[in-house]
């Protein structure tokens, strides 16, 4: 357990590092010797040199710097400076938050592989485990992982995995896992058990996320020859097709609606899930079929005529939209196959830049600590302007993300060797090279040289930003306050440390494996469908790892890319249920009857439909689910009030039907209660 002991040395670094008289190159030397190196895939050293290097043959020469390029590389050489600090002691925080052994956080109940989200127990109490807090964390653990295998960082891989096959187990408030409503439950107290006070739930975007950092690991474990975690997956990825469509409170958890984040975050569960399932041989059918329509529905928040990303919509349309919520979905979407396409918001594309400079603006005023700062210059970002959640303030994941989409965005203009420059996204550069105009500049041109320059310093000026508002000693809270830049709420946030750690990785030229985003961008043609396909659920045995997980010494031994795409697995044909019946507040209506599929007639496994679509107009329940080609079909549709004890049955003789042999077609169903 060697790296368990590494942060306590670092402990006893962080005062020294404080202080301005420190000389960094012992500093990085005793963490070398200490052996947290095996987390640090790079240190700065080398840039530094280069960068001191190159001011001295300057001023040698006497050659005259022009102001900005020296401004440039004097922001480089600070930034530079404190990433090469920051790192150790935001890898330690991080760990130092996870159980069991975390030092935040040990002997204090929280098993192995459970994230808390900071650990303040009051004014926030922050002493619970998210799962959206603990996905976003996994899955920059998992890509760090992959970028550098440690013995430490699969110990707690492997944690996390176990960690989540018992929690979807756990009833709580959102509901259980017969019918998967309980995996949309925000968060658990630390010991895994259910947290039952009042609290903005469901949020959708926990499964989908969930399923996101684990399929991570589990294609490394595919590459290396071992079959991966597949049922906790499914679960995740089962309940991002049945429930998609349905409203659930936004990842501030205050607004119920559809958000931004949550569709974006649905569609990659979507696709990268489908993806691991076709090399493992699973049905995958209903995710290659929904998330299309997810894509589809992601694109109506889009706002044309502003330029942004309207972040909540059927519910939260008092705020105005503008929110870090989009440039959260953009970086954590990022996947250079898919270049710089505007239907997933690629951060390098013309409406994610065209919103990062909305976003980045409706803060600009409204910060004490923001006054002054030119246009071109980077802010301290919070969550959205409305915001009133201890004041309204900057948070310091948000000033990274905004940095993280800019580091993305050069990866892919550097990569591809162009910038393209659109209508949309015009008013973006034109605020950084003025006279920037729309088409295509190459690499080696003048403007594509100042732009290439000019967006380096503005992302950099983000994280900046961000070093100037943290301790002294690295350590970082939630948030910023808007008026004396004091760091209040949360110390010690998790999710800060991994938005620093995630940002800096690209600032390094780290790209995480795709998604498979460069596959999945196409549009369905026609109208969006609102298709839920209805997901049976079970509780993951517990996961057994191989003793000799190593990463594999040759050539990986299954290769993971084409996402399947079309229908597979045509023999299971989907149906859907559509019935009309107008319900009051609370009731559910379901459908039961003598396949499998229906439930064996059994009350409590019948299917729920989704009344996403209902209004006072149309009251339509419906739901799509796979039932055996060839079957002969008798069904009926129940009402449902406060649970299966107040059961009511529609009359007249079952309904009956029969499924066709093998097709891909969707089979509709239209039926009134009666
Ligand atoms: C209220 C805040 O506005 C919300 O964003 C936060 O998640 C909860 N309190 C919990 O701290
Ligand atoms: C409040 C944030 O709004 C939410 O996104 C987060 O999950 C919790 N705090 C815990 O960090």
């Amino acid at each position: 357990m060697a790296l368990f002991a590494v942060p306590n040395i670092i402990q006893d670094l962080i005062p020294a590092a404080a202080s301005e008289s420190i000389n960094p190159w012992t500093w990085n030397l005793n963490l070398n010797a200490s052996g947290l190196y095996e987390y640090l895939p790079t240190m700065h050293a080398l840039s530094k040199f280069a960068l001191l290097g190159a001011c001295a043959v300057q001023s040698v020469m006497g050659l005259p710097e022009p102001v900005e390029s020296r401004e440039a590389n004097l922001l480089k050489r600070n930034v530079d400076d404190w990433i090469n600090r920051e790192t150790p002691i935001a890898w330690q925080k991080l760990l130092c938050n996870i159980g069991p052994d975390g030092c935040a956080v040990r002997n204090q109940g929280v098993p192995a592989g459970v994230v808390v989200a900071s650990p303040s127990r009051s004014d926030p109490d922050y002493f619970y485990t998210w799962t959206r807090d603990a996905a976003l964390v996994y899955k920059g653990l998992a890509d760090a992982f992959r970028r550098n295998y440690t013995e430490g960082l699969h110990t707690q891989l492997k944690n996390f995995v176990s960690s989540q096959a018992k929690l979807q187990g756990v009833g709580n408030p959102a509901g259980g896992l017969n019918d998967g409503q309980g995996l949309g439950e925000p968060k658990f107290m630390v010991d895994l058990k259910e947290f039952t006070g009042e609290w903005g739930r469901p949020q959708r975007d926990g499964p989908p996320l969930r399923a996101i950092a684990l399929i991570r690991y589990a294609k490394w474990l595919v590459e290396n020859g071992h079959k991966a975690v597949w049922p906790t997956i499914e679960n995740d990825l089962k309940y991002s097709a049945q429930y998609w469509n349905q409203t659930g409170f936004d990842l501030w958890e205050e607004v119920p609606g559809s958000s931004f984040f949550t569709i974006a975050s649905t569609h990659r569960a979507l696709v990268e899930g489908a993806q691991l399932g076709a090399v493992l041989g699973k049905p995958t059918r209903a995710y290659t079929a929904v998330a299309p329509q997810v894509l589809c529905f992601q694109q109506s928040f889009w706002n044309a005529r502003e330029g942004f990303v309207v972040s909540n919509i059927n519910g939260g349309e008092w705020r105005r939209g503008r929110d870090a919520n989009s440039i959260l979905a953009s970086i954590h979407n990022f996947d250079p196959s898919a270049g710089c396409d505007a239907n997933t918001f690629q951060p390098c594309s013309d409406r994610a830049l065209s919103n990062h400079k909305v976003v980045v603006d409706s803060f600009r005023s409204i910060y004490n600590i923001n006054r002054g700062i030119a246009q071109n210059k980077a802010v301290a970002v919070g969550r959205y302007s409305e915001d009133i959640f201890y004041n309204g303030n900057p948070w310091f994941l948000a000033t990274f993300a905004a940095a993280e989409q800019l580091y993305d965005a050069l990866l892919v203009w550097k990569a591809q060797g162009s910038i393209a420059i659109t209508q949309t996204s015009l008013p973006f550069f034109r605020d950084h090279v003025s006279g920037a105009t729309v088409g295509t500049h190459a690499a080696g041109s003048a403007t594509y040289n100042q732009i290439v320059s000019a967006i380096t310093a503005y992302a950099d000026g983000f994280i900046e930003v961000a070093s100037k508002y943290a301790h002294s000693n690295g350590a970082m809270n939630e948030q910023i306050d808007r008026n004396t830049g004091q760091p209040i709420a949360a110390p010690d946030l998790t999710w800060s440390y991994s938005a620093f750690l995630t940002a800096t990785a690209r600032r390094d030229g780290y790209i995480p494996t795709g998604w498979g985003a460069g596959q999945a961008t196409a549009l369905p043609a026609g109208q969006c469908q609102k298709f839920e396909v209805a997901g049976n659920y079970n509780l993951p045995p517990t996961p057994v790892f191989p003793s000799n997980l190593t990463p594999a010494a040759n050539a990986p031994v299954e290769q993971i890319t084409a996402v399947p795409t079309g229908c597979t697995n045509p023999e299971k044909v989907f149906v859907t249920f559509n019935e009309r019946a107008s319900t009051s507040w609370g009731q559910v209506i379901k459908v039961v009857g003598n396949v499998p599929e229906l439930g064996s007639w059994d009350v409590n496994k019948a299917v729920p439909l989704s009344a996403s679509k209902y209004t006072s107009g149309d009251p339509l329940w419906s739901i799509t689910l796979p039932i055996q080609a060839g079957s002969s079909v008798q069904y009926k549709y129940i009402r449902i009030t406060n649970g299966v004890a107040g059961v009511s049955w529609e009359g007249g003789d079952n309904r009956a039907f029969s499924v066709p042999g093998a097709t891909c077609d969707v089979q509709n169903r239209w039926d009134n209660w009666r």
